[in-house]
């Protein structure tokens, strides 16, 4: 349903240095997703780019074989703010918080 094309993202504000590179994947519908990787690797670059809040600057993003061209009410973004998770959420009464 969603699909990723050989998609680059860099910033020309960071002298063009290239977040991701050649990503391709696809999305059934239904399916959980879940992006893993250390901080600045590029998730959220990545969740932007689903949501259309930024363009690719290589390859293509589709939905239902349609290209994204922008934010849509069929697309739903959870903010990564502190005021967005569940920070009284403990796992195992060990102080460690649940991040969704
Ligand atoms: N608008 C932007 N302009 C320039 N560089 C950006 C921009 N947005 C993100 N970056 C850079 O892209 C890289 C990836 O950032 P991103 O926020 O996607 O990482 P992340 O994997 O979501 O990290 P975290 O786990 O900390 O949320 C970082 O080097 C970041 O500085
Ligand atoms: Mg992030």
């Amino acid at each position: 349903m969603i699909k990723f094309e050989h998609v680059t993202k860099s910033f020309a504000s960071s002298g063009g240095q290239t977040v991701f590179n050649d990503v391709s994947f696809e999305l059934r519908e239904g399916e959980l997703f879940c992006l893993l990787g250390p901080s600045g690797c590029g998730k959220s670059t990545l969740l932007n780019l689903l949501a259309g809040f930024e363009d690719p600057t290589a390859g293509t993003i589709t939905k239902r074989g349609q290209p994204i061209a922008g934010p849509g009410s069929d697309r739903g973004v959870l903010f990564q703010t502190f005021e967005a998770l569940f920070e009284w959420g403990q796992v195992l009464g060990r102080g460690v918080s649940v991040i969704v």
